[in-house]
């Protein structure tokens, strides 16, 4: 079997309209090993192509070209059993966790519904203990949750409830998107503790999306950064936070708003160069590069390691010559 969990081989996703053309996702690679349990961040700004990845390694978007691989197998091409297999082995949270519940229905709701349709227990009874013990994992006291309305919880607690229910399934990994932008800063530690706890006690390795490079250091092992559909640099988070190698993920960090972690990190950079892009094979970041050089506008740089682990795709570390 193969000794990844997950790979992602060469994924491209042009979304095409009337109108234009949009390349969300270009020649992205990324892989997680099978066990041992890791987080690795996706980070970059809004409209970096983050959500666009995580749903195709859900399934449910296709590549244009590429593959998404679980086990070294390829998600596109499974039959019935194992989709279904694969739905219990790769669960999700989203940003809004209110959206998943239905007012009208108390929140024990989203855990019977899980409990039928994947027969994680042949009773509601039977079901009740291990969705008690899956809230405890949480640090959710099951008194004070079950029973209740959505809107009678905080976001932290429905966060919190959203992960239950995805261990309830023993899943292999999970991708969390945003999980705790729309979250109060106050309540962001708890979720992200939980994120940190079932990675190790649950052994399950862990997709954390996210705009915020301070959260993705928190709680993550690896990092890969995002810009324009790009990975332009990935490495171990501390490496990269600490010596950034990519232009972009230099200003990142420069832009980091250190007293508050209550800004927001977008769009921090409004250098525009006027050198013309010649070619849509440009370098995905030269027109707001303060390093751009004259080959950064004609041809999008290979990958150079700068460390074992550590690589980017910037001609400043790689090859100069065409
Ligand atoms: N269904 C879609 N149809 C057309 N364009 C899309 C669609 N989904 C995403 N995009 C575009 O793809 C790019 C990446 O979007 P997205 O993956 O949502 O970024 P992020 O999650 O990093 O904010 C954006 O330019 C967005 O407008
Ligand atoms: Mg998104």
């Amino acid at each position: 079997m193969s000794e990844y969990l997950l790979e992602v081989k060469n994924l491209t996703r042009i979304f095409t309209s009337k109108r234009k053309k949009t390349v969300a996702l270009k020649d992205v690679s990324l892989a997680m090993e099978r066990d041992n349990p890791k987080t690795l961040a996706v980070v970059g700004e809004s409209g970096s192509g983050k959500s666009t990845l995580a749903n195709h390694i859900l399934g449910f978007l296709k590549p244009t070209s590429g593959q998404v691989l679980f086990e070294g197998k390829d998600i596109n091409r499974q039959n019935r059993q194992q989709h279904k297999q694969y739905r219990q082995k790769v669960q999700a949270i989203f940003q809004n966790p209110f959206d998943t519940f239905n007012p009208f229905y108390k929140v024990d709701h989203v855990f019977h519904m899980l409990v039928s349709h994947f027969h994680v227990a042949p009773s509601r009874k039977k079901a009740l203990p291990l969705i008690e013990q899956a809230l405890e994992m949480v640090r959710l006291n099951p008194g004070d949750v079950l029973g209740k309305y959505s809107h009678q919880l905080s976001g932290g607690q429905q966060q919190r409830i959203m992960i239950a229910r995805c261990l309830l399934l023993k899943p292999k990994l999970l991708i969390a998107d945003e999980p705790v932008s729309m979250i109060d800063a106050s309540l962001r530690v708890t979720v992200l503790d939980v994120m940190e706890k079932i990675k190790t006690q649950n052994r399950i390795s862990q997709l954390y999306i996210t705009h915020d490079l301070s959260t993705a250091l928190q709680i993550s092992d690896d990092i890969i950064v995002m810009y324009k559909g790009h990975i332009v640099e990935k490495g171990p988070a501390i490496e990269v936070i600490q010596s950034p190698a990519h232009p972009y993920t230099q200003l990142l960090i420069q832009c980091i708003p250190l007293p508050s972690p209550e800004e927001r990190w977008e769009s921090p950079i409004d250098i525009q160069d006027t050198r013309r892009i010649e070619s849509e094979e440009a370098c995905c970041f030269c027109d707001r590069c303060p390093k751009a050089a004259d080959i950064c506008f004609r041809r999008q740089p290979g990958y150079t390691q700068v460390s074992d682990e550590h690589s980017v795709a910037c001609y400043l570390y790689g090859d100069k010559t065409e």
